[in-house]
């Protein structure tokens, strides 16, 4: 349960706030790089942290990331026309380069020095791992690029894809690092429902630990013969990465592959999922045929509209196939994927968490908010931010596997952690 300062300092993300000032010292994805095919193709609505821009793919092939209102008389950036280096405001034509520069101005006289004093609002971009990423804070404290081990694989071995989510990027985050729903509320095969009786089996014991990039945790199950151990990384301030086992594309040729979720805010209230999948193998890249399948059978692929919005949402109830629920699946709705947002979705645009009943099992959550309150309060002091400095969390990976019952899983992990790429 939080109070409801705190439940807003956790949430609010616009410019000013707590969180988005905190948001603001990293490099957040804005768009997929297949957003903006071509240079001097049509520029791009992006909603950032509560900000509205306009993004284009200029003459050099760079991306300009630029307020959506024109510095003139406020008309929308949307409608340029995006031509030799620029962004040209159809309006009264006043031309603005990637980096704010305005480059011309017909409606001034030709001799007028006004050009020189007027910029539009810009931000630097960077482009990396099929995403353009951007930095939305004080020019003086921009960080190094991301490091993550998902940039630098090739892009035969990776898999990155994006959907709207219709809530607070909390929600969604605090839904993505909970490892007790998995086995519940995913559970495809209820069969005669006796999994819910057997709680060695259903609840993994999650031991936790801080980082200089966030936190690690592992979920881990005695069984009889070995102790499988399943490793998952935070790196901050919304990277989440988890280790699938074998096949998890649908072929085993795909090999071992890492799994996560970036979430960014849109604006309080809304939130980009980004999700990615990469092989740990440089000799076997992914099967793209299989990841798109996998895609779909998620929810995600032929189950988004072009604007990236999920079809099966809100407004149909996801779909909810109530027979499907008696007899095959816990929730009777399609898609991992999808039943992750009809939960998180349904707890409003932002959950009110002064009503929540916080478990034993909801210790990784417990545990996220605290980092995440440390993170304020060191950010308000001038302390230290984890994971700014990309070289906090180059090699982090996360990893599955089975180790012999009296191993420690710290230890019997290690090898798992380093990466190829
Ligand atoms: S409003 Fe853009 S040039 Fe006038
Ligand atoms: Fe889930």
């Amino acid at each position: 349960m939080l109070s409801q300062a705190d439940n807003e300092r956790l949430t609010r993300i616009g410019p000013g706030t707590p969180m988005g000032n905190f948001f603001r010292r990293y490099w957040v994805p804005a768009l997929l790089a297949e957003e903006l095919p071509e240079p001097d193709g049509a520029p791009v609505r992006v909603r950032l942290l509560g900000e509205d821009l306009v993004a284009f793919r200029d003459s050099d092939g760079v991306v300009g990331l630029v307020s959506a209102f024109c510095p003139h008389r406020r008309a929308p950036m949307f409608f340029g026309r995006n031509e030799e280096c620029g962004l040209r405001c159809v309006y009264h034509g006043w031309k603005f380069d990637r980096n704010g520069t305005c480059v011309d101005m017909p409606s001034e006289p030709p001799d007028s020095l006004f050009k020189s004093k007027v910029t539009i609002e810009s931000y630097p971009t960077y482009e990396a791992g099929d995403m353009i990423w951007a930095y939305l804070g004080l020019p003086e404290l921009q960080p190094e690029p991301p490091g993550h081990e998902l940039l630098r694989t090739p892009a035969t071995h990776r898999s990155v894809s994006k959907s709207f989510e219709d809530c607070n990027f909390l929600q969604c985050l605090e839904g993505g690092i909970d490892p007790t729903h998995a086995s519940i509320m995913h559970n495809m095969n209820i069969g005669d429902r006796s999994f819910l009786n057997n709680f060695d089996e259903l609840v993994a014991n999650i031991q936790l630990e801080k980082t200089n990039y966030g936190f690690t945790y592992a979920g881990i199950r005695l069984r009889s013969n070995d102790t499988w151990v399943r490793g998952y990384h935070l790196i901050l301030p919304s990277f989440h990465m988890r280790a699938t086992v074998e096949g998890s594309f649908g072929n085993r040729d795909d090999g071992p592959t890492i799994d996560g979720h970036i979430w960014v805010p849109i604006d309080d209230e809304h939130t980009w999922v980004y999700s990615f999948g990469y092989s740990h193998d440089p000799a076997r890249p992914l099967d793209k045929e299989r990841v798109r399948a996998r895609e779909t059978r998620l929810g995600r692929g032929d189950f988004l509209d072009k604007n990236y919005h999920p079809r099966t949402n809100k407004a149909n109830d996801y779909e909810i196939d109530r027979e499907k629920q008696k007899t095959k699946t816990m929730t009777g709705i399609h898609g991992i994927n999808t039943q992750d947002f009809a939960l998180q979705e349904g707890m409003g645009q932002v959950c009110d968490r002064t009503q929540e009943h916080l478990g034993t099992t909801d210790r990784a959550i417990i545990f996220l908010r605290q980092i995440l309150f440390e993170s304020l309060d060191a950010l308000e002091s001038g302390g230290r931010l984890r994971a700014v400095d990309p070289a906090t969390y180059r090699n982090v990976r996360s990893f599955d596997r089975t180790i012999a019952n009296d191993a420690d899983w710290r230890t019997a992990t290690k090898a798992d952690k380093v990466t190829k790429y």
